[in-house]
């Protein structure tokens, strides 16, 4: 970004936020909602409510959750709502279900909120007393145990903190890992006997942090996290539930990585973990993480030579991984994500094209991370997805016997849908379309929760 650009491709087209909430019941479907999918499809993202200029930092928007309600084959509401903690806190990143309650997060210090059911109430959550600052936007819950293992970090904090919450949301450990910067931590990744820790190559910026005090609201400079080619990329390796001083340092290869598909235990004692890879971010493009395409890249952590090797998967762009939750740390075939671009870009398109567009996302893809083979679906002109979900059907033996939900955005029309896929047959049509009554923009994460979740 230079200082003449005067427009901000996260303020245009479905970027843009909308200006208010509403609730619409009743919502028309093409084709046949799923009776087994009994719950909610939350989404989260930023939607600046004020004012912002050109260089409006697409992460510092204000959180809007939209909600749609599935029960018994029918869609019975969307709504969407500002997020608002007790003190003002509007995380803007992840919404997930823990210890049954519904949770808005977002990293660097901000405390997670609880969001009721009926997204009519909201309020700020400490862990009771376990977390002194927010998680990132990405802990991760072991299926078998119903265990929640996060990072938490404070901007600019001389320490990570691992903490892990029992079932009920119950702190029941914590070790604060000493680092080096102030590096931006946004996932971390969980197997079935250990922990990996992210310490890579984005920090905070006295210089910008300096400055930000006259930065205008919610400018770039607000964000004072930047590229730092002086800042080591490592992974630290250490045992669930382990101390600072059990951690195992290893050098990784030099990227930013927002997000870790998932991680598994090998035989010999390595660790598999698939991630997305970006080259470089907040470097050229300060408003997003647009520098580079993003690839999937598998990386193996073999603790006894003391490497992490890496091997990119396949030649698409891809972003928003996801695996079936009930596999989080343990080994896994598919991974879905949302293909980058809204044309589903490859690595070796032109970078500026993506830049220019905003980081927009396109097809679904699909890939067998055994084989590197990817497939897509292509939602139709003008359709492209947002982050998929994956849903396993119940009584599923095949691993991706279940449901791919995600919004798609329509620009022919310029409104939502809540679209359902077959995963195992991306080739077929959609089982579902919800017609939503608006635009949903694009923005970060979402999650389907079930009904069993919340203790419905
Ligand atoms: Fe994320």
């Amino acid at each position: 970004m230079t200082a003449t650009t005067t427009r901000n491709p996260y303020l245009e087209g479905n970027f843009a936020p909308v200006p208010d909430e509403v609730s619409t019941a009743d919502l028309p479907v093409t084709g046949q909602v799923p009776r087994e999918l009994n719950g909610r499809y939350l989404r989260i993202g930023p939607n600046p409510m004020g004012p912002v200029g050109a260089d409006y930092h697409w992460f510092l928007g204000e959180g809007m959750v939209h909600g749609v309600r599935l029960r018994d084959g029918r869609a019975e509401w969307y709504r969407n709502r500002f997020v608002r903690g007790d003190a003002g806190e509007t995380p803007n990143t992840n919404v997930l279900a823990h210890g049954g309650r519904i949770l808005a997060l977002v990293e660097a210090g901000g405390l997670p909120v609880t969001i009721a059911p009926e997204l009519d109430r909201m309020a700020t959550w400490d862990g009771d007393g376990a977390l002194r600052s927010g998680f990132t936007a990405h802990p991760k819950i072991d299926a078998a145990s119903g265990e929640l293992h996060a990072v938490t970090y404070r901007a600019g904090s001389p320490h990570l903190r691992y903490v892990v919450l029992d079932a009920a949301g119950q702190g029941t450990h914590s070790a604060d890992i000493p680092v080096a910067d102030g590096p931006m931590v946004h996932d971390m990744a969980l197997t079935e006997t250990r922990v990996v820790v992210l310490d890579l190559p984005v920090t905070l910026s006295m210089e910008v942090a300096l400055r930000a005090g006259k930065a205008a609201h919610q400018s770039v400079d607000r964000f004072p996290l930047r590229w730092n080619d002086n800042h080591p990329s490592r992974v630290g390796v250490l045992p669930r539930g382990g101390s600072a001083e059990q951690v195992r340092w290893f050098d990784a290869p030099r990227c930013y990585v927002f997000h870790v598909l998932n991680a598994f235990d090998n035989a010999d004692g390595s660790i598999t973990m698939d991630v997305v890879r970006h080259d470089t971010v907040f470097r050229d493009e300060l408003r997003a993480p647009a520098d580079a395409l993003p690839a999937l890249a598998r990386w193996t952590i073999d603790p006894a030579r003391g490497t992490v090797t890496e091997q990119i998967m396949n030649d698409h762009s891809v972003e928003f991984p996801r695996v079936d939750p009930a596999l989080t740390g343990r080994p896994h075939r598919y991974g879905w994500f949302a293909g980058v671009g809204a044309g589903g870009l490859l690595l070796s398109d032109d970078v500026d094209r993506f830049r220019d567009g905003g980081f927009e996302t396109g097809p679904l893809v699909k890939v067998d991370t055994t084989t590197g083979e990817a497939t897509t679906h292509h939602y139709g002109t003008g359709r492209v997805t947002m982050e998929p979900a994956f849903v396993p059907r119940p009584g599923a033996t095949a691993e991706d016997d279940g449901w791919i939900l995600s919004v798609v955005h329509d620009a022919t029309t310029d409104r939502g849908e809540l679209v359902v896929l077959d995963a195992g047959d991306l080739a077929a049509a959609p089982i579902a379309r919800v017609h939503l009554p608006r635009r949903v923009p694009f923005g970060f994460h979402g999650n389907w929760i079930s009904d069993t979740e919340l203790g419905e």
